[in-house]
This record gives C-alpha cells, structure tokens and sequence, in this order.
C-alpha cells in the first residue's frame, strides 16, 4: 500500500511538472539555435555533463531508496500485526518487545530514509554548479563573438536569459530527485508482486453447468512443496453420497478439499466429476458447484442478511429466512435487536463463533450446489446445536454429494462413506459398520470419544 501511495501522488504532482519541463526545453532550444547554433551547443553539452556526473550519485543513493520502501513496508506489517492481535499481544505481555521491535525496524527506516535523503541531496547543487559553468563559458564565448562584431549585444542577452531558464526545468527535477528515486524502489516492489509466477492457465475443453455430483480421485499425488503429502490416492464418490472424512490434525483432509477445488495444481494422477477431468474445466465453471463451510468462517462488514444473501445473487427475503431456518439459525438472528439488518463489525467480532458458523452454513444452503463441502462447520456450535444441524444437514445433503470432515465422530456415522486418513493416506475405508467391525483405527479413534 505505501509502495502504491508513493507511486500515485508521484505522479500526481511530479507529471504535470514533467511535461512543463519538456515542452519548455523544446521551445527554448528552438529560440537559442535561432540566435546562436554555436552557443547553443555550449549550454547542450551541460546536459551529458551532468548527467555523467550525477549517475554515481543515483546509483549509489537508490540502494538506500530500496531500503527505505522495505523498512517502511515491514514497519506497517508489524503494526498491523500487533494491532490486529492485540488481544494475544496483551495477554501473553508482549507489548514491550513489541514495542521494542517497532523501534529497532523504525531506527533501521530512519538510517536507510537520512542516507538516502543525503546523498540524494547532493545532486541539486552538482547540477547547479554545472549549470554555472556553462552559463560562464556562455558569457566568455559571447563576449568574444561580440568584439568579432558577429553577435549583437542584445542576442547575447537574450541567449542569456534562455540559457538560465533552460537549467531552470533540469535543476528542478533534479530537486525532486528524492521523490522520484523513492518512486523507482517502490514501482520495482510492486513489479516484484506482479512478475510473481501466475496460476496454471486453464485449457477449456469441457464446459460443465451442473455437475451430476460423481467424484473420483484417481492416483493422486500432491506435496506442498518437494515433500510429497498424499501419494496414489484413489477414491469414487457416486452422486448423492455423503463421504466423511476423518483422521488426525495434520492428515491432510483440508489438504484433499484444497485438490478438489482446485486451489493447488496436482503433481500426479486426476480428479474427474462426472467421469470430466477437473483440469479441463475452467475455475469458475468447477468451483460453481461447490458449496463450502470452512474451519474458519469468513463474514463480511454488512447485514446478516446480506451475509446470507451472498451465496445467490438475488436471493428473496423468503428464501434468506429458510436458508436460516435449514442451518437453525434463524432463532439466534431473530432473537438480536435488529435482527437480520443487524451489522457484523469487521472482525465479526460481535456474534459467537458458533454463531458464525450457522451464517455460513446458512450461505451455503442458500446457494444450492450440487456438491457441498464441510470442513469441520460445526466445530464451534455446541453439541446439541450441532445435533440439530445435523438433521438439517441430512435434509440438505439428500441428492447432494457432500464431503464432511468432522472431528466429532457421532455426527457422520451415517455417511456412506468414511475415509480414514494418517499422513496423507487413506488407511481405511467403509461405512460406520464397516468400520468398527474391522477395529481398526477408525474403532479406535471412535472409542475412545466414549
Ligand atoms: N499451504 C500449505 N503449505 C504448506 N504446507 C501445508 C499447507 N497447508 C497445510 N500444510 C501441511 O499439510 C499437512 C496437512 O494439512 P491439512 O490442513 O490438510 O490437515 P487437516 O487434516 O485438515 O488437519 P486439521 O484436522 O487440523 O484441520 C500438514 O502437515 C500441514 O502442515
Ligand atoms: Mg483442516
């Protein structure tokens, strides 16, 4: 943001000067060649001149320039850190290291910025020494056209007065050398953003509207870096079924959800919807048929309702309020002051956490996709709540395939299919019955939530 800033009130006050300086070169170069093409030359040859002797200086200030657009950047990142967790900043008394960090990036910006500022600073006066010269050598080479009688008196004047004000623009943007020294470290920040690799481009081959709901994993392999996570894995999903997905932290279920939307490029294998590899589908056209309730909820500044209303584009009134009613949370809405206009801060900080989970649940059974996924949404609710939910949800994933990843196991022991995962594998596979009888891990795990 302040890389930006700089770049945009650079231009904002710097071009216009920019274009005045250039349009007032050219004229008066016109005028001094029409007195004198010889002293002309004289006050041209300033200009290489200078520019010989100011490259060093750039050179070596613009360093500084790029350090001082970095400290400045990473002094804002710690105060938004801070500021956002201040709470936990309180709590485990971290305010004087805080603090102590903000002096030490704020001392290192105020080197960087004086250094910069210094040796910046001496290019005006170079310049102007330089431009002195010329209008010396001018005033002798003049004098002596003059006594040669091939000059009159009054041009040599006039070239004079030319030639000062032919500096004039040069010395000025020589004084604004800073800003725009500044505004090259900042525009080359933000081309480093911008030449940052692209998402994998998208071959369409298939156009898909509504998907059927078929999911298959068919010898996947994925790492999110060199160290590959999930190897040769191999799932069929029929539509309509409810698959749940259960397993450790860190086994990589949020992993295989990120796969599923495409969100990471696979390293190996594919993943087919209706029998369609994902990769030929575009982005949008697959992410459309999929509703989602995440770990952490995401909630917007703006009315519950307009909250909800975000999973349809047009939804009624009527169909908000059933929405809410499907994830049980119309009753929590209602019984607030100002109901469905209520305002969520920023933070979202001023309903529960379960009660935001429910306005995402809400969002999704708003937007009706074919393929709905769960990822741990009822963690924050309590457990009759949750229970609940789960009726509602029941009604919701009829004709619908959906993937739920719960940590509480009583809540998917009807699915059609539970995916044990350790490590990125899948070590079991079956129905509740299925697996308790086998007593596995998943008997284990279940048991010991008893
Ligand atoms: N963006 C990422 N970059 C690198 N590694 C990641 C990333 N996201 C997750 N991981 C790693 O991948 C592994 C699986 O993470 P994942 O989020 O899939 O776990 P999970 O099964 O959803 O766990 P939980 O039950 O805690 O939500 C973890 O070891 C994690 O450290
Ligand atoms: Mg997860």
């Amino acid at each position: 943001t302040n890389d930006i800033d700089t770049i945009g009130s650079t231009l904002q006050q710097s071009l216009t000067q920019f274009i005045t300086s250039i349009v007032t070169i050219v004229g008066i170069i016109i005028m001094m060649l029409s007195i004198s093409p010889l002293l002309t030359l004289i006050s041209i040859i300033s200009l290489p001149l200078s520019i010989f002797a100011i490259r060093p200086i750039l050179k070596r200030s613009q360093k500084h320039f790029a350090d001082q657009q970095r400290k400045l950047g990473q002094l804002n990142g710690h105060i938004e850190e801070i500021y956002t967790g201040h709470q936990v900043v309180k709590a485990f008394g971290y305010e004087k290291k805080a603090s102590a960090q903000f002096t030490e990036v704020n001392e290192e910006l105020y080197k960087a910025g004086s250094k910069a500022q210094f040796i910046s600073g001496i290019i005006m006066p170079v310049m102007f020494f330089i431009g002195n010269l010329s209008y010396v050598l001018i005033s002798v080479v003049g004098g002596i056209l003059v006594t040669q009688r091939s000059i009159s008196i009054g041009d040599i004047q006039a070239f004079i007065t030319y030639s000062k004000q032919f500096t004039q623009p040069i010395t000025q943007t020589a004084n604004i050398a800073n800003i725009i020294q500044s505004t090259v470290a900042a525009a080359e920040r933000v081309f480093e953003l911008l030449d940052e690799e692209e998402e994998m481009k998208e071959q369409t081959t298939v156009n898909i509207k509504r998907a059927n709901g078929a999911v298959s994993f068919e010898h996947v392999d994925f790492g999110y870096g060199e160290e590959m996570l999930i190897e040769d894995m191999n799932i069929d999903v029929l539509p309509g079924q409810t698959v749940a997905i259960v397993g450790p932290t860190g086994a990589g279920k949020t992993t295989m959800i990120n796969l599923l939307m495409r969100f990471y490029e696979l390293n190996g294998g594919k993943i087919m919807i209706d029998g369609l590899d994902t990769r030929n589908m575009s982005r949008n056209d697959l992410r459309k048929n999929f509703g989602m309730v995440l770990q952490d909820t995401w909630l917007f500044n703006g009315t519950i309702k307009e909250n909800i209303a975000y999973g349809k584009n047009g939804a009624t009134d009527e169909e908000i309020f059933a929405a809410a009613r499907t994830a049980h949370a119309d009753h929590f809405i209602r019984t607030l002051p100002d109901g469905y206009e209520t305002i969520l801060n920023e933070e979202g900080s001023n309903i529960s956490q379960g009660q935001k989970q429910l306005l995402t649940i809400a969002r999704a059974v708003l937007a009706d996709p074919p393929i709905m996924i769960l990822d741990e949404a009822t963690s924050s609710v309590d457990t009759r709540t949750e229970v609940f939910i789960q009726k509602a949800m029941n009604r919701l994933m009829e004709g619908r395939t959906s993937f739920v990843i719960a940590h509480r196991l009583s809540t998917i022991k009807d699915a059609d299919l539970i995916l044990v995962m350790e490590q990125g594998k899948v070590i079991e596979k079956g129905t509740h019955s299925d697996l308790l009888r086998e007593n596995g891990f998943y008997a284990e795990l279940y048991n010991s939530q008893f």
